[in-house]
């Protein structure tokens, strides 16, 4: 089947930049990014320092490829009917309300994705998954897409999405592997072929995984499970370097030398954040409940678990230093993303650890390179749940670097580079990154 125009619907994290990549490796194809939310849709048109998204390179990809083959639009009535194929990349946040609250994921963006597709397309089309979702979603699509029409087919296929943040243009070059997860059935190969082609373009044969839908669909939650897993695993063995003089950085390179393991994904932080981890491993353990796995439900649930420990811990540790309260102790807070090279913050570690000293009495000083000041306040109503007007005596967001001899400690949350050249002078500086070497005025996780 010939490809000619793509429609993405999600111009957020992973449309945007998954979207402008195929469009600069595949200029024979048309590919269209729409959002229902119109000012997101007019920033990815608007000056490229100003994106909606910071990711290093992307603004590169899209200066070459916007208004030749890329673009950006609110009528998604009209790309969905213009489309043979259609990514579905909304968000697919954990349930507030209803069965599952707390748990289970929200899939009210894609059923109402599903719902556009089935209410717009006069001809057949190929569904993609992009979002992550929970195991057998794709039958709940089929019967959204199938409710109004039986003319047209829709065929669905599962092809989630790898890249990290703050690297997404990079390992979208260079993927480590591509899964497209499709239907045994001539139709759904035929489909699965479509979609292998488009990614032949740049990514060699071999990195690209066909399997059938369901298992495409949990590789997903697992492999981001499992990445979870080894930050949990070393972040619960900090603990005991604490308590035992062994050096966290030591043993992290000692296990990760033996190839069976390797070396990623085990230096010791002050937790995960991101908007993806907790997320999916909360719809992962439901998804076991569901299923009657209450012990594997419980083994994946300690990964959240500690990681709730390594924040809580952390800002203890601060608070234990200042003996036990920070009333008039002013505190600054060093990065606000969840991790170094991106302006996303969500569920980043620097929320709960600042509130921890907030509610303890601290005066918090923040600065984030690349998280507005109206993000962090954003941030501050919605997870805290207090009114950034009531918290402004005691906050300041800064938009500069800080004035740190105005302060009495220092929190790193965010391993951004620049705060490795900081003269800290006197200051005590708790290092939940372990970006800075070792001295005797750094507290580092697992020392
Ligand atoms: P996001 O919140 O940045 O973007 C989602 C976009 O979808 C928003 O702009 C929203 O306005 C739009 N949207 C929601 N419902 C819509 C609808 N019915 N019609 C049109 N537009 C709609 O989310 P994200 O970070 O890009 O994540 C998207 C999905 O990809 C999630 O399932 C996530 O788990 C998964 N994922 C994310 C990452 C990541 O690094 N952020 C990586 C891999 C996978
Ligand atoms: C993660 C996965 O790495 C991606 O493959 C996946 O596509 C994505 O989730 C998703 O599904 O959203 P991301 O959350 O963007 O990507 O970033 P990571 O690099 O995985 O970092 C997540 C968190 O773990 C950050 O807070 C980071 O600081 C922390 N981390 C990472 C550690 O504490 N220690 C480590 O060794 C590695």
């Amino acid at each position: 089947m010939q490809i000619k125009n793509i429609c993405c619907i999600g111009a957020g994290y992973v449309g945007g930049p998954t979207m402008a990549v195929i469009a600069l490796k595949c200029p024979h194809i048309n590919v269209t990014v729409v959002d229902a939310n119109p000012d997101k849709i007019k920033a990815w048109n608007g000056p490229l320092d100003e994106l909606p998204v910071y990711e290093p390179g992307l603004a590169e990809v899209v200066k070459e490829a916007r208004g030749r083959n890329l673009f950006f639009s609110d009528d998604i009535s009209g790309n969905i009917e213009k489309a043979e194929m259609i990514f579905m990349a909304v968000n697919t946040p954990t349930k507030t309300e209803g069965e599952g609250a707390g748990m289970a994921a929200d899939l009210g963006y894609v059923e109402a994705c599903a719902r556009d597709i089935a209410k717009h397309s006069k001809s057949d089309k190929i569904v993609i998954e992009k979002s992550t979702l929970p195991v057998r979603t794709a039958e709940k699509i089929k019967e959204i897409l199938e409710e109004n029409s039986t003319e047209i087919h829709f065929e669905i296929l599962s092809n989630p999405e790898f890249l990290a943040e703050g690297t997404a243009i990079q390992d979208l070059f260079k993927s480590d592997r591509v899964l497209i997860g499709g239907h045994e059935t001539e139709s759904g190969q035929k489909a699965v072929q479509a979609l292998v082609d488009i990614y032949t373009n740049w990514i060699p044969k071999e990195k690209i995984l066909t399997t059938n839908v369901w298992s495409s669909e949990l590789a997903k939650l697992a492999s981001n499970a499992m990445l979870a897993q080894r930050i949990s695993s070393i972040n619960s063995l900090s603990a005991l370097c604490e308590k035992t003089g062994a050096n966290i950085d030591e043993l992290s390179k000692a296990i990760g030398m033996d190839h069976r393991i390797g070396p990623h994904f085990l230096k010791a932080s002050v937790g995960f954040g991101g908007s993806c981890f907790q997320k999916d491993i909360l719809n992962l353990v439901y998804l076991c409940k569901y299923y009657g796995l209450e012990e594997v439900a419980d083994y994946w649930h300690h990964v959240i678990k500690i990681n709730d420990y390594q924040k809580d811990r952390f800002a203890q540790k601060i608070i234990d230093h200042f003996g036990g309260d920070l009333k008039g102790k002013s505190i600054a807070i060093l990065g606000w993303a969840f991790k170094a090279n991106t302006d996303d913050s969500r569920e980043s570690a620097a929320i709960y650890v600042s509130e921890k000293l907030y509610n303890a009495g601290a005066n918090l000083l923040i600065y984030d390179p690349m998280v507005s000041q109206k993000s962090i306040n954003r941030d501050i109503s919605f997870y805290w749940n207090i009114s950034p007007k009531l918290s402004q005596d005691r906050i300041r967001v800064m938009n500069e670097a800080l004035k740190l001899k105005e302060i009495d400690g220092t929190a790193i949350l965010t391993e951004w580079t620049e705060f490795k050249d900081l003269d800290f002078g006197n200051l005590v500086v708790f290092d939940g990154r372990n970006i800075l070497k070792e001295s005797n005025k750094i507290h580092q996780i697992g020392r």
